[in-house]
């Protein structure tokens, strides 16, 4: 999926569109990679509305897809509820209605996408074709004896045992190559995901430079 691809079309036409100002200091683009359960959702949450940019969750998005039975929804429950990714055209496609959105052009935190090097592949062509590169990675890094226990206390229904061992397997398999993928392009950032969710948050504040707020 190149940037000129179904992905997500041409770039805009008007300067005005390109949305952040060079230089300026708080835009930022982020996406956030862990296993499930590492607090992705908890921490990007926080961290988009600290950050004053929209939090944008493929799982979410996935969700109210499949509560509301739209087609995307109906297509997508059989992989997630295996705990299976669901394929990249469809995740690409969904994402690419969202991101073209206006609020999304000074900034955005990405939790849960890009899950496949080719989902990384396409944000940085569309992101490229903007003039707006991707600022960091953040991975969050958890333990999967951690993430089990995590996930059996919630129980979501994709949160049963066997559903979660395939779930991360395909973290395993598909996602991790994303870590070597942005270090290799100077913009992964490491943060441990163990600890109390305000430790955890102020490690994230951390690694993107900025101080946490019971320090500032
Ligand atoms: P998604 O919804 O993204 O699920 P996930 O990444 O597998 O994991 P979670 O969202 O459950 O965990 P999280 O890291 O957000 O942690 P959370 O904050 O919730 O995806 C679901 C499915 O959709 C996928 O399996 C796939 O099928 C499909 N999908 C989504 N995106 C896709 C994509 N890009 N491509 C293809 N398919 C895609 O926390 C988890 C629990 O831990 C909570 O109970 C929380 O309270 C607790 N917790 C959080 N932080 C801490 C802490 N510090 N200490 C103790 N407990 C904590
Ligand atoms: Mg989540």
């Amino acid at each position: 999926m190149a940037l000129v691809s179904p992905f997500c079309g041409s770039p805009p036409r008007h300067a005005a569109e390109r949305g952040p100002t060079p230089g300026r200091k708080n835009v930022m683009r982020l996406v956030l990679i862990g296993p499930p359960g590492a607090g992705k959702g908890t921490q990007s949450s926080r961290l988009a509305a600290h950050l004053g940019v929209p939090h944008l969750s493929t799982g979410d998005m996935l969700r109210e897809a499949m509560a509301a039975h739209t087609p995307l929804g109906d297509q997508a429950r059989a992989y997630i509820e295996r705990g299976q990714l669901v394929p990249d055209e469809l995740v690409l496609n969904m994402v690419c209605q969202r991101i073209t959105q206006p609020d999304c052009h000074a900034g955005m935190l990405l939790d849960g996408f890009p899950r496949t090097v080719r989902q990384a592949e396409a944000l940085d062509a569309y992101l490229h074709g903007r003039g707006t590169p991707l600022d960091v990675a953040l991975e969050l890094a958890v333990p999967d004896d951690e993430v089990v226990r995590r996930l059996d206390k919630r129980g979501r229904d994709d949160d049963r045992p066997q559903v979660v061992a395939q779930r991360l397997h395909a973290y395993w398999t598909a996602t991790r190559p994303l870590l070597d993928y942005y270090r290799q392009r100077g913009l992964l950032r490491s943060v441990d995901g163990l600890g109390t969710m305000d430790e955890v948050f102020a490690r994230l504040l951390r690694a993107l430079g900025r101080s946490s707020p019971h320090c500032s």
